[in-house]
């Protein structure tokens, strides 16, 4: 049972060391925030749980960052690295190569749907859409198109920090960091909850996808190199989107001669039930990013997949892609992806993801009579968001830096449960999840969204 004492305000040497010289990287949460609260230093993990260095537990309900899809303390995968870091750890990424990263290839082209049988490594989800907005925009070029160059994105999706990907991600900050790349120009998301177009289901999807051939034609088609879009974005409250807004958006693709990229970041490797939720749409994009659960966190990789047809012209003299990352194809990091996989497989974990993700999904209903839970949102996997709103009648949220949201977050903490609370508190634990470990998660929310509305009762209408 992971209950807890309220945070203790004496701390452990590693968290006092990890104020005076770690720069924690973070979206939401500012300096003062982990100084006063402590900055959580967990020492070990098993399966779905983690220890902190103050010998706590918790239930690691974000799968660490939507990512350790096999849990945590796999010590077949830490052997497969070490077993290849003895044999050779790296190999230059341009001029060579090694059998784990020609192993996890072969791998991965067999598990992506349709021609996916290209694969560029990388590092992580950033890199992996870096990659493939350059990929898409040189293939356009090489195609004849060259002054195709513009991508379009969706409001409300998260594509990673570097500054490609930033750029197409919604909460990029322009007070800092702007002007953005250029060409980059944002359409609404499938949202059946609060629609922009205020249409209901398959209606408001299949709005959303002719808006993207709307913003295809207001840039000119012949300016337009890609569509990038997250099959499921978890990050803009993992709405659901109907398959006819996916099937839609790769006709529109086709039609107009725009490629379509499916960052399959979070979703991939297990996340909603399928290997990828491309599948769950029945269509295969042109280039779809990877990482998170690939290595399930094992080592940091990423990979780009591209159809045979975009890596054609590559293969022409003259036209090598100018992009070489030195950690691309990282043997190590290789054999624990293939290791994870292989886990995955062996344990049926993608179906487990399925079956467990509809029990969270049902416990989780139970908190609708919440008067701050407006929605809640999942069944495709354990992917699973909790909307929280001040009035279920005007579907008004909270803003991140509410006290109400805050206080939510370290209730959860306190209580033994890792989750993200924003506008949405979103539910992504390892796929080995049990079913008493999901029903302490709901216990959890339940309480502390008891508690913080108790704290609130005056906001909430
Ligand atoms: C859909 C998506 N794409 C890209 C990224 C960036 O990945 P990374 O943080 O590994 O750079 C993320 C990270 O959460 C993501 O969710």
């Amino acid at each position: 049972m992971t209950t807890h004492e309220p945070v203790t305000t004496e701390r452990h040497a590693l968290e006092t060391t990890a104020i005076q010289h770690l720069w924690p990287h973070s979206n939401d949460i500012e300096w003062d925030e982990f100084t006063d609260r402590g900055l959580r230093v967990f020492v070990s993990g098993d399966g779905s749980t983690l220890t902190d260095a103050q010998g706590r537990t918790y239930i690691d309900g974000l799968a660490g960052l939507f990512l350790v899809n096999v849990g945590h303390g796999r010590t077949e995968i830490a052997e497969a690295m070490a077993e290849q870091a003895r044999r050779i750890a790296y190999t230059s990424a341009s001029v060579s190569t090694n059998p784990a990263a020609i192993r996890l290839a072969e791998t991965v082209a067999s598990l992506t749907p349709g021609d996916l049988n290209r694969i560029f490594f990388c590092s992580g989800g950033s890199e992996a859409v870096e990659t493939a907005l350059k990929i898409a925009k040189q293939v356009q070029a090489l195609r004849g198109f060259p002054k195709r160059y513009k991508i379009i994105g969706r409001r409300g999706s998260y594509h990673g920090t570097t500054f490609g990907a930033m750029s197409l991600t919604a909460s990029a900050s322009e007070r800092y960091f702007g002007p953005f790349m250029a060409g980059v120009s944002r359409v609404p998301s499938p949202n059946h909850y609060r629609n922009d177009f205020g249409l209901e289901g398959e209606a408001g999807d299949l709005m959303c996808a002719r808006y993207v051939e709307q913003e295809i034609l207001a840039q000119g088609p012949e300016h337009v190199a890609a569509v990038i879009g997250e099959p499921i974005s978890a990050a803009n409250g993992t709405h659901l989107p109907s398959p006819v807004y996916w099937q839609e958006l790769r006709r529109i693709c086709d039609r107009h001669g725009v490629l379509l990229i499916m960052d399959e970041v979070i979703t991939g490797y297990g996340r909603t039930g399928k290997m990828f939720a491309a599948e769950h749409y029945g269509i295969v994009p042109d280039l779809m990013t990877m990482a998170k659960g690939l290595s399930s966190g094992y080592a940091p990789i990423g990979a780009v997949a591209v159809r045979d047809e975009v890596f054609e012209p590559f293969k022409e003299h003259g036209n090598a892609i100018n992009h070489l990352l030195t950690f691309g194809g990282h043997a190590v990091a290789a054999a624990a992806a293939s290791k994870n996989i292989e886990i995955l497989q062996r344990e049926d974990l993608v179906a487990r993801s399925a079956e467990m993700g509809d029990y969270l999904m049902e416990l989780a209903e139970g908190l609708r009579s919440h008067p701050t839970v407006g929605d809640i949102r999942g069944g495709l996997g354990l992917l699973t968001a909790i909307d929280l709103v001040k009035s279920k009648d005007s579907k008004e949220a909270w803003g991140t830096s509410h006290p109400f949201i805050k206080g939510l977050a370290l209730r959860t903490q306190e209580r033994g449960l890792i989750t993200r609370v924003w506008d949405v508190l979103h539910i992504a634990p390892p796929l080995v999840l049990t079913r008493s470990e999901a029903e302490q998660i709901i216990d959890i929310v339940d309480t502390c969204l008891t508690e913080a509305e108790a704290a609130h009762a005056s906001e909430i209408q």
